[in-house]
């Protein structure tokens, strides 16, 4: 062997091994193993895969991750992931992997669970779960009529310094994106520069823009609709309400986790068994439990104080959810006015 071959042998190996390293945790699963990559936290679905292993005696081994490093790993393992199951944080991943032509149909009967707009284009994806984006407001501070109809009226000098907003936030990104594909890259460089010049007030993340609210430190906010629950549950009283804006305004946008199954995936029946599982009554009802957020089927209820589902999908801007995977141009268009 020449020393130039030895060097490439060498480098070769090299990325081999990387590449077991970025599998490492799934790639003894057995055979009979379902493989779920999974952007939702441990917390959350640990507890609806053991039901699931319950319910069907099927195993399965889950490599957990970033929703967007796990898209990416996925598109370059290519045919050799191991990923029978994706489970996405929002829809634009999975959108990823559709363009990518990367996953297969779900079954007929699994889609007919949920409204069209919950799925993806060709039943490629089905929605798992809906967060909506709301208006959050101070219940002290702020009467009826100075509710803004749009989040586009947000930028008016009555708004001046009283709103708080997360630029770091995915969920907010993922409205940044919405809000490019349906008004355009102009309108939306208007909208956050309007914004910026109206004194928006920075947080670091939802949660304490819901705080900011109570604290007296802005009057209104811009976080996804469970957050305000979560404080709800611990004090029935907490000083914050929150709202839609007009219907089919863009601040009312509904993102969805979702999943996916890998056209690659030698365990088809056991991952189509999966992604049912989580649309039955039992798993809907612990994510609605669990984290507040809206079901994807009708049999299941959102949690008390919330609009129901079908007045939710009323209120909600008509977005194909999958299309909004350029989180790239977001991101680029969030360093170009200063938010990142
Ligand atoms: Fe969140």
């Amino acid at each position: 062997m020449s020393t130039i071959s030895l060097r490439r042998a060498v480098r070769l190996a090299s990325v081999i091994i990387l590449a077991t390293a970025a599998v490492c945790c799934v790639s003894q699963t057995r055979a009979d193993e379902l493989v779920l990559y999974s952007g939702r936290s441990k917390a959350l679905v640990d507890p609806v895969v053991k039901m699931f292993t319950e319910a069907t005696g099927i195993e399965v081994a889950i490599k957990y991750g970033k929703t967007a490093q796990l898209a990416v790993a996925i598109q370059e393992e290519g045919e050799h992931s191991p990923a029978d199951v994706f489970w996405s944080q929002d829809a634009g991943a999975l959108g990823a992997l559709v363009s990518a032509g990367m996953l297969a149909e779900v079954d007929e009967q699994t889609l007919t669970l949920i409204p069209q707009a919950y799925r993806g284009d060709d039943g490629l994806w089905v929605a798992t779960s809906g967060r909506a984006r709301v208006l959050a407001y101070s219940s002290l501070r702020v009467s009826d009529d100075a509710l803004p109809a749009s989040v586009f009226d947000l930028t008016d000098p009555q708004y001046k310094g009283k709103v708080g907003w997360a630029p770091t936030n995915a969920s907010f990104q993922s409205f940044v994106t919405a809000m490019r594909k349906t008004h355009g890259q102009d309108a939306t460089r208007a909208w956050l520069n309007g914004m910026i010049a109206n004194d928006a007030q920075v947080y670091p993340k939802n949660t304490a823009i819901i705080q900011g609210i109570a604290a007296g430190e802005v009057d209104y906010g811009l976080p996804n609709h469970y957050y305000l629950l979560r404080f709800k549950a611990q004090d029935e009283d907490f000083p914050v309400e929150q709202t839609a804006f007009s219907a089919q305004d863009i601040g009312n946008l509904v993102n969805v986790a979702g999943v996916g199954i890998l056209k690659t995936s030698a365990r088809q029946e056991a991952a189509q068994a999966f992604v049912a599982y989580l649309l039955s009554p039992q798993a809907q009802q612990f994510f609605v439990s669990e984290t507040f957020e809206y079901p994807v089927v009708n049999e299941v209820a959102p949690s008390a104080g919330l609009i129901p589902s079908d007045t939710l999908q009323g209120e909600a801007p008509a977005v194909d959810l999958g299309s909004l995977e350029d989180l790239r141009g977001t991101l680029d268009l969030l360093t170009e006015v200063g938010l990142r």
